[in-house]
């Protein structure tokens, strides 16, 4: 019934149960001037006990605020289930603390183009899901990072499975093989996993980098993959189970591969972007922009150009390889607007304004120089990497209020 894939798999039963998640390293870390002490009233025990669980105050304090007590349900209303009552409670003590802070708002470019955004709530509350892709099927699949487990949706009927992982594995992305299995970043169990979907069943090879983050097949047949953390840049090879893994600059994020075989690199903790020979593993790098460019995401246009997200500037850049030149645009909403996910699809940039809220969808049109952009339905969370379908279709997420969204592409004539 099982194979083992390689020296170092390890197979785990399904009898997984489902943890909460909670590391203190993983917390986002408050601005220095955010009074982060709950003010006084009804709703504040029940905040501390309801909500704490899962984050600190910091994601209630810096989030976008609301002003009735119906919307602050709505939103919390997606990471937990709890009594009317003490939601009610809860919601009437936000809303008189934390109304709506419109500072967050994006500016929004009007234009000609129309798209559809259709989401999903996924089921399992709480879980931050995010990284959706497509298998060969057409099913749609995504990380439910905090719940360690990974789900499949059915585009067609909306109909919905989760399937539990290791549960400290806590997947950060995943990629699906030509024969529809899913393959996962095990963040903190140093792991790359696989999913076999028809049996349930999970291997694991285990990393020396110890929290593998986002991957990309190579037509070589191998998968390569960062590590934030450890600064590390890895090449699994599926058929032997053999890992190679190699020292880089400091937080690697996304990683391409372009059609001529080089990997790409974006650097979340340096101003830079690697070309890796996948070959050697030796790395070139190109320096962007200022010292506190940070690079999360970056792909891969079909004349081998780069186009990337330089978050913290709030712009978006596109780099040639062979002459190191790039050029820059500030993104619509400015240089707060922290834009996270990128695609290229047919020549025009996609990408996402996450610093915002609600988080915007933006859409570049290198041609024309020019911008549109729609707020994503939903709105609340993050959209932390974005997937092209098959259809040329745009796969998105809301990692806060745990959505999954596809966003409906009209093709040119
Ligand atoms: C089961 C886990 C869980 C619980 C319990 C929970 N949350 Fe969250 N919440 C999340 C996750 C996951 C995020 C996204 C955090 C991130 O991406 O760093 C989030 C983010 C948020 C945000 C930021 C939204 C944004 O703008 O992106 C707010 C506000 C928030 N939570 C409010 C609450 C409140 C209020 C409660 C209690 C009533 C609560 N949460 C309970 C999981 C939870």
């Amino acid at each position: 019934m099982f194979k083992p894939r390689g020296p170092l798999s390890v197979l785990f039963s399904l009898a997984l149960f489902l943890s909460v998640p909670m590391s203190a390293s993983l917390m986002a870390q408050p601005p220095g001037n955010m009074d982060l002490t709950l003010p006084e009233g009804d709703g504040k025990r029940l905040v501390e006990s309801a909500c704490f669980s899962c984050h600190t105050m910091v994601n209630i304090a810096r989030s976008a605020g609301y002003d009735s007590a119906e919307e602050w349900q709505e939103v919390f209303g997606t990471m937990i289930d709890i009594a009317d009552e003490q939601a009610h409670t809860i919601g009437e003590y936000l809303a008189e603390h934390y109304p709506a802070d419109p500072s967050r708002a994006p500016t929004l470019v009007d234009g000609d183009f129309e798209i559809d955004i259709i989401e999903w709530q996924v089921p399992t509350l709480g879980q931050r899901s995010r990284d959706p892709i497509e298998a060969p099927d057409g099913s749609i699949w995504w990380t439910g990072m905090w719940a360690s487990l990974i789900g499949r949706l059915d585009p067609e009927t909306g109909e919905m499975q989760e399937y539990r992982l290791p549960p400290a594995a806590r997947p950060h992305s995943i990629v699906p093989d030509e024969d529809g299995n899913i393959w996962y970043t095990g963040n903190s169990n140093n792991t790359i996993g696989m999913l076999e979907p028809e049996t349930g069943l999970i291997t694991e090879y285990r990393t020396e980098a110890r929290d593998p983050h986002t991957m990309a097949w190579h037509p070589n047949g191998n998968l390569y993959f960062t590590s934030q953390g450890a600064g590390m840049l890895g090449r699994l090879d599926p058929e032997t189970g053999e890992l190679d893994e190699v020292d880089t600059e400091p937080r690697p994020y996304g990683i391409k591969v372009a059609q001529n075989g080089t990997v790409y690199i974006a650097y979340n903790g340096t101003n830079k972007i690697g070309a890796m020979d996948p070959e050697t593993m030796e790395v070139r790098y190109f320096s962007i922009a200022e010292p506190q460019t940070r690079i999360r995401r970056l792909d891969i246009a079909s004349d081998g150009t780069i186009w990337y997200v330089n978050s913290t500037m709030g712009r978006i850049g596109h780099l040639d390889p062979r002459s190191g030149e790039y050029q820059e645009w500030e993104s619509p909403s400015g240089p707060d607007s922290h834009p996270y996910a990128l695609a290229v699809i047919d020549g025009v940039v996609w990408y996402n304004e996450s610093g915002m809220r609600p988080d915007a969808l933006v859409r570049f049109e290198p041609e024309s120089e020019t911008f549109q952009s729609w707020a994503i339905p939903s709105g609340v969370g993050i959209v932390r990497n974005m997937w092209v379908t098959e259809d040329d279709n745009l796969l998105i997420h809301q990692s806060s209020t745990n959505k999954v969204g596809l966003v409906v592409i009209p093709k040119e004539e």
